[in-house]
């Protein structure tokens, strides 16, 4: 493991917003980085995958607290890696023996704060899944760390890789100003007992993807949020599994949500149904098609054709990963600032905190910056 240059954040994504992100530690190594996965999950299986197609990137260590699990996944991976990665129940134990130079958290959130603190005390950078951590304090923490140690952090938030999102970005330079973006996102879903945990799973699991989506596509941060959530009468989850939020974005555009994990009928797809509004028309999507994209027209005159925009195929058993991996390993090679890192993501987990916050106030709350 050899770092060098501490890096200044010089590199922005076009047309996103951005907060300031610290300096983090590169790596120079010939060879490919050493990676340890945390947690042998059903995302952990997916980043073994991603890690082992990446030419820069060898799996050296496989964590988790059920050892069973990590045997399950490795007969899954066809044994291709049996012999060189080394397995345990104990973190610490992996991360000495093996001296990495990234982890990825794959763990349930209640084991981020923990799991992230000691891979970056350890002096490893840590790719972690979504949400960063249970709440917003929990995260500052890390951004903490991450700050004292040096180290890079960032947080997967697939959905901005998604060649459909990608198209709504372009789209939304077209369009401007924008005026109004609406994602409606309805799934019958059982999600992991882990979210039960939560007295809002739908928005601290999983409206934290669209929110972040918002922000990539618009560029613009929510200055306010006025949120409703409750159960429906036939729900499986304790907490609340339906939202509303109105949130009021910078640049006077309207951000309004809804979602609900125990729909019953007019399901969307997982990344919801998009509307995006302004002067130059709007563009919708499914978000699994390509988005289409109208024209402005005046009252009296005939609708224009919605035209697809061009998207890139991505052909991948989950797409969003193997393009966040080469942002994170580009990071760690050349001190660009990755999509998802940290400071930039407190910005996402923010407008999830001023909802949860909102919907129990009974009124609009700032937006936390
Ligand atoms: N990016 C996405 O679209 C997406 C989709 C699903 C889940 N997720 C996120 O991925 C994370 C994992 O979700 P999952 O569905 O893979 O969960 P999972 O329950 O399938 O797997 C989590 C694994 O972590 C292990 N684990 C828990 N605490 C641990 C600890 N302290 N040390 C070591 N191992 C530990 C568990 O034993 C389990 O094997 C969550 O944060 C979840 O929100 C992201």
């Amino acid at each position: 493991m050899t770092r060098d240059s501490t890096a200044t954040a010089a590199t922005t994504p076009p047309f996103a917003t951005t907060a300031t992100a610290a300096p983090f530690a590169t790596v120079t190594t010939p060879g490919p980085l050493r990676a340890v996965v945390i947690g042998a999950g059903f995302m952990g299986r997916h980043w073994a995958r991603e890690l082992a197609a990446h030419p820069d990137v060898t799996q050296v260590g496989w964590v988790d607290q059920d050892t069973d699990r990590i045997a399950e996944a490795l007969r899954e991976q066809q044994g291709e890696q049996q012999g060189a990665v080394r397995t345990g129940t104990d973190l610490a134990a992996v991360l000495a023996a093996e001296q990495p130079d990234l982890v990825i958290n794959s763990t349930t959130p209640a084991a981020h704060l923990a799991v992230t603190t000691a891979a970056l005390a350890h002096g490893c950078a840590v790719l972690t899944e979504k949400p960063m951590a249970m709440n917003l304090a929990e995260a500052r923490a890390l951004v903490e760390v991450a700050e004292r140690t040096g180290r890079l952090l960032a947080v997967n938030q697939d959905r901005r890789q998604l060649a459909g999102v990608a198209a709504l970005r372009e789209a939304a330079r077209r369009l401007a100003p924008l005026t109004r973006l609406e994602i409606d996102f309805r799934l019958p879903h059982q999600a992991g007992p882990y979210v039960h945990l939560w007295d809002e799973p739908l928005l601290r699991e999983m409206a934290i993807h669209l929110f972040d989506a918002a922000r990539s596509v618009t560029g613009a941060d929510a200055v306010s949020a006025f949120g409703r959530t409750y159960r429906t009468p036939w729900s499986w989850y304790p907490g609340n599994c339906s939202a509303d939020v109105l949130f009021e974005m910078e640049g006077d555009l309207a951000f309004a949500f809804t979602g609900c994990w125990t729909a019953r009928s007019a399901f969307t797809s997982w990344s919801g149904s998009w509307y995006l509004e302004g002067a130059g028309g709007c563009a919708r999507w499914d978000g699994v098609t390509a988005p289409v994209l109208t024209a402005a027209r005046g009252e009296n005159e005939p609708e224009p054709p919605a035209v697809p925009l061009p998207v890139a195929i991505q052909d991948s058993p989950f797409p969003g990963l193997a393009e966040v991996l080469a942002g994170f390993v580009t990071a760690l090679r050349t001190g660009a600032v990755p999509a998802g890192e940290c400071h930039d993501n407190l910005r996402s987990l923010a407008m999830v905190e001023a909802a949860v916050a909102s919907a129990r106030a009974g009124r609009p709350l700032p937006v936390e910056r």
